[in-house]
């Protein structure tokens, strides 16, 4: 059974009450489909029956939940887009004392450590010249249970999908599972913040969004484009996600640096 954009709309509310997360903004359509696939795995035929359930069953909830937000992620993911990032990184350290990054729907944590290790290398090989750069890196998803993960930087073996070499490099062994190594971790603050509606971090000079405004409608990503602008600094960096488009009326905001992999930088 096809559920109505009456029925949405009160699980939106519900949502919104008990998760303070607004999900009008989201596209409907891809909601739906979501919330169906839940229904059909409870067995549900019904929004009402499943609305009924997830009142009375706090796991499926959280299921759905976990269904809605996608946390989909990966170390290091989309390789090309990591050497750009390494470049930008280190232009950026090469004249200031500090260099402010945001990993805007961070996940579970594997993109803002991504950056952690990077900017650990940079920190190391600007000291040695005598050059003193502190990295600060945000990093925010609208998902408590994300962040709390993230917090923790704790991750099972088999989804670490970088070298063993490489593993022993950032992270410390625990039965079979891996924890990110102190210096990389305190390098992050993880927060919770939902990019429709909470402030958002100031005076950056990176900030990476990735596959998360595939999720919104284009009136929000047109908003979520413009308070970017104005939370970045002359001449700073914005990624993307590989197969996100800027909404036209944010275009002029933003010049193409790298139109593959998605990087921009501010128009002043
Ligand atoms: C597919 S993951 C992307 C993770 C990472 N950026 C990457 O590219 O691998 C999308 C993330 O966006 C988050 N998200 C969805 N809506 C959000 C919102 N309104 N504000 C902040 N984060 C949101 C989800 O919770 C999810 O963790």
């Amino acid at each position: 059974m096809p559920i109505s954009d009456a029925e949405l709309q009160i699980l939106i509310e519900k949502i919104a009450l008990d998760h303070n997360w607004d999900l009008n903004a989201y596209k409907w359509p891809t909601l739906k489909r979501r919330i169906k696939a839940r229904m059909v795995e409870k067995k549900c035929e019904t929004p009402e029956k499943y609305y009924a359930l997830i009142d009375s069953d706090p796991e499926e909830y959280k299921n759905l939940i976990n269904a809605l937000t996608v946390n989909y992620t990966q170390w290091f993911r989309d390789d090309s887009v990591w050497d750009l990032i390494l470049d930008i990184m280190t232009k950026q350290a090469h004249d200031k004392s500090e260099v402010r990054i945001w990993s805007a729907g961070c996940a579970t944590g594997e993109e803002a450590y991504s950056l952690a290790i990077l900017a650990y290398k940079i920190k190391n090989f600007y000291s040695k010249k005598g050059h003193k750069v502190d990295f600060i890196i945000h990093a925010t998803d609208v998902d408590e249970i994300c962040i709390k993960a993230a917090r923790e930087g704790v991750y099972e073996i088999a989804n670490v999908n970088i070298s063993e070499e490489e593993i022993d490099h950032y992270f410390n062994r625990k039965g079979s599972k891996l924890a990110i190594k102190p210096e990389y971790k305190e390098m992050v603050t993880f927060s919770r913040l939902d990019l429709a509606k909470d402030h958002y971090p100031a005076k950056l000079d990176l900030i990476l969004c990735r596959n998360v405004m595939i999720y919104f409608t284009k009136e929000l990503q047109k908003i979520i484009f413009e308070n970017f602008y104005y939370s970045m600094k002359k001449g700073a960096y914005l990624v993307t996600g590989k197969t996100e488009v800027m909404p036209v009326k944010t275009n002029s905001l933003f010049e193409i640096v790298d139109l593959e992999d998605r990087i921009f930088k501010k128009v002043n």
